[in-house]
Formats: C-alpha cells, sequence, structure tokens
C-alpha cells in the first residue's frame, strides 16, 4: 500500500501504450482488471498513447497493482494510479497548485515529470525536463524523498497546463521513462531491427537469467535472418548461429566466423542436435506461426525462444491472447514448464514480441521425432 491514505484511495488508473494501440491496451485491461476482481471501464482517445481505467463507485484502483503482474501486461508500457486530470495549471505559476494537490506526507522513491510518447507530446520534452528541477526542489524540501518508498511519483503532462498526478509501484513498473528502455543503434549491426531483440532481452529476460542462457559458446537458430540485425546481437554475445533465410547476410557479420547461413525455408528447416535460442523474425500471420514454435518447443529442438507475432488490422488484442494461449496450451499437454513472456516492445510496430523459457525447476526436453 502507498504511505498515504489519498494515494491509497486513487480512482483512476492511466497506463500509456504505442500512439494507435489505444483500443487493444482498454480491452486487456479491462479484461485482466476485471480477471483480478476490480471492476471498472476504460476511456481510449485513439492516438493519445493513453487509456485511463476508472474503477464503478470510484472505489480504489491501487489493488490492480497487487493483483496484476506488470510484465505480464501486452500493451502497457506504463500504469499509474491517480485521482484524475487536475484542472488546468496557470501558466505564470504551476507549481504551487500543483504541489498543493500532492498528498501531505507522503514520500517517493523518484520523481518523474512524462509525456505521451506521440507527435504533440514530444514536445512536451524540453518543458518537462526543465520543470522537474523546481518540483524536485520543492519536494525535496519537504523531505519527500525516501529510497524505501516504494512508489515513484510521475506526473504525466498532456500539455504545459494539464497534468495526470500518479504513482507506480517501483517493483511491479517499468523501470524506464516512458516506459521506453533508450538504446543506441549499434554502427557495426546490419538492420535497424537489431534493437527489437537487444530490447526483447532487455526487457523479457531478467538479469540472472540474461547471464545464465547468454553465455558465449552457446548455440542459436535464427529463422528469417537476414541481413543478421538479430543474428549480430547473439553472435556478439559469443552464440554461434544458424541463420536461416533465403536473403543475402551481411558480409561483416559473416567474417566473425560465428555464423552459419542456411538458405533454405524456415518453415521446413530442423537443426541436427537441438540448440540453446531458436529466434524468429518471419513476417507470417500468428496462425502460422504459433504452431510452428510449439514444435520447436514441444520437440526439444531449442530450449528458449523469442518470436514476432505480426498482429492483424482488427482484434489486435485477441489474437495475441488466443495465440499466447495456444502455445500454452500445446506446451502444457507436452509436459513442458515455461514462462511466456510477450510484450509490444518500443521498436515492435504492428507486433509484439514473445520469449519463452523453461521454468527453473522443469528439467531439459528429451527431443522427440
Ligand atoms: C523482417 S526480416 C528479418 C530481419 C532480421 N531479423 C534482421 O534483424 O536483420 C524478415 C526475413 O524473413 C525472411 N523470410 C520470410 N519468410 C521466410 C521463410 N519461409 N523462410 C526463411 N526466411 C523467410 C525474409 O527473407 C526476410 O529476410
Amino acid at each position: 500500500m502507498p504511505n498515504s491514505a489519498a494515494w491509497a484511495s486513487s480512482p483512476a488508473l492511466l497506463v500509456y501504450t504505442r500512439c494507435g494501440f489505444e483500443h487493444d491496451a482498454a480491452a486487456e485491461l479491462a479484461e485482466r482488471t476485471n480477471e483480478a476482481g476490480v471492476h471498472g471501464f476504460c476511456r481510449a482517445h485513439p492516438n493519445d498513447g493513453l487509456v485511463e481505467f476508472r474503477t464503478h463507485d470510484d472505489t480504489p484502483v491501487v489493488p490492480v497493482f497487487a493483483a496484476l503482474d506488470f510484465t505480464s501486461l501486452v500493451f502497457v508500457r506504463q500504469w499509474l494510479a491517480g485521482p484524475g486530470w487536475l484542472p488546468p495549471l496557470p501558466a505564470q505559476n504551476r507549481l504551487a497548485p500543483l504541489l498543493q494537490t500532492l498528498p501531505a506526507g507522503a514520500s517517493y522513491a523518484d520523481l518523474w515529470l512524462e509525456y505521451p510518447d506521440t507527435n504533440a507530446g514530444k514536445t512536451l520534452s524540453r518543458f518537462c525536463r526543465r520543470f522537474t528541477g523546481a518540483v524536485r526542489q520543492a519536494l525535496q524540501q519537504q523531505g519527500a524523498f525516501s529510497d524505501d518508498a516504494g512508489y515513484r511519483l510521475h506526473l504525466l503532462f498532456s500539455d504545459s497546463a494539464t497534468v495526470f498526478p500518479g504513482i507506480a509501484p517501483v517493483a511491479n513498473s517499468s523501470p524506464w521513462p516512458l516506459g521506453i528502455p533508450r538504446l543506441r543503434m549499434p554502427v557495426q549491426a546490419p538492420s535497424r531491427s537489431t534493437l527489437k531483440l537487444e530490447e526483447a532481452l532487455l526487457t523479457l529476460l531478467g538479469s540472472a537469467e540474461r547471464e545464465r542462457l547468454l553465455r558465449p559458446g552457446r548455440t542459436a537458430v535464427d529463422l528469417g535472418a537476414a541481413p543478421g540485425g538479430w543474428t549480430w546481437q547473439l553472435a556478439r554475445r559469443g552464440l554461434r548461429v544458424t541463420a536461416v533465410d533465403n536473403g543475402p547476410m551481411d558480409a561483416a557479420l559473416m567474417d566473425l566466423g560465428l555464423v552459419d547461413h542456411q538458405r533454405v525455408d524456415g518453415f521446413r528447416f530442423r537443426p541436427r542436435r537441438p540448440v540453446d535460442w531458436m529466434v524468429c523474425d518471419m513476417v507470417e500471420r500468428p496462425s502460422r506461426i504459433v504452431p510452428l514454435m510449439s514444435r520447436w518447443l514441444v520437440r526439444g529442438d531449442c530450449h528458449q525462444a523469442v518470436f514476432n507475432l505480426k498482429l492483424p488490422m482488427k482484434r489486435r488484442y485477441a489474437t495475441v491472447r488466443d495465440g499466447l494461449q495456444q502455445l500454452h496450451d500445446e506446451l502444457h499437454r507436452a509436459g513442458r514448464v515455461m514462462s511466456i513472456r510477450c510484450k509490444q516492445l518500443y521498436h515492435d510496430r504492428e507486433e509484439v514480441t514473445v520469449c519463452v523459457i523453461p521454468t527453473r525447476r522443469s528439467p531439459r526436453p528429451v527431443r522427440s521425432r
């Protein structure tokens, strides 16, 4: 529970999502909060990158933080609980009325001033950077920061006068401002797609899992590899990669000596020996990708996988939910105990990224024919 009764009784949950996916985030949020026993309704405005969830009768939304694991939400980049949008702040003096609305006596682990990830939102980045100093200083004078507070204070501005103040639990929210990890395009990487796999490994694996599962000498297959952005991510960590694609691979990447290029159909390729990782970025319908992924995992051809699900124009949340359920059911029937994680990453566009890894206690599968 937040350390202030005012925050604990917050009736509104604001979530950030990719611009254009507000209805998908709303569909997911409505279903997941309902399953968690917190009943309410969503307001999604197309193309503003935000969805608001309110409980019926304005009962507190904070129980959602305890009932749902943030990492299990696909279309949600960040979530905050708060009172709702404040009345417009006067341009001559924003600070005093803003501070007056924040509950007295509450403490925070940190303060982030943010804006929606839209073209209009991005124009607020300088304003937010500059205003952060003033708000932080005022809160410091009140002794409002404490490392073990457990909650971060977020001020989400939709314009320089309009703000939604909210809190997010540090241990159950995105660790990045705006819910976006900032990655730099590596100069040697053959394609921008490389950032998708880098973000997937950063977001969908914990640091101990990355350390354990991505050691030099491990093996991988990359289905739909050309020109090699994903293969490069694996090879730079010292993995030996079989890159499957009819298209050409980047010459400098091939010179590393860690990559074997197979010009064959990714739907027919099967490795001679089981590999640690299979990654797949083939542009295909989920109804073809999901069965292919479950075949690899069920037969024990790979121990872990990362793959994309390209989204249709309509019913995008339902497509993802049903695809993940199908994968879960097939793994479960085969006795594979695996953790399935899925997120629409910042570098994903009309797609989501899925990572499947064995849970710590599941035995390595015996490979089947
Ligand atoms: C989005 S690109 C992959 C980009 C790559 N991940 C990177 O980082 O550079 C999709 C690739 O899938 C390949 N592809 C599509 N269908 C395939 C199939 N049936 N078998 C093998 N490759 C396929 C295409 O040739 C294309 O190079």
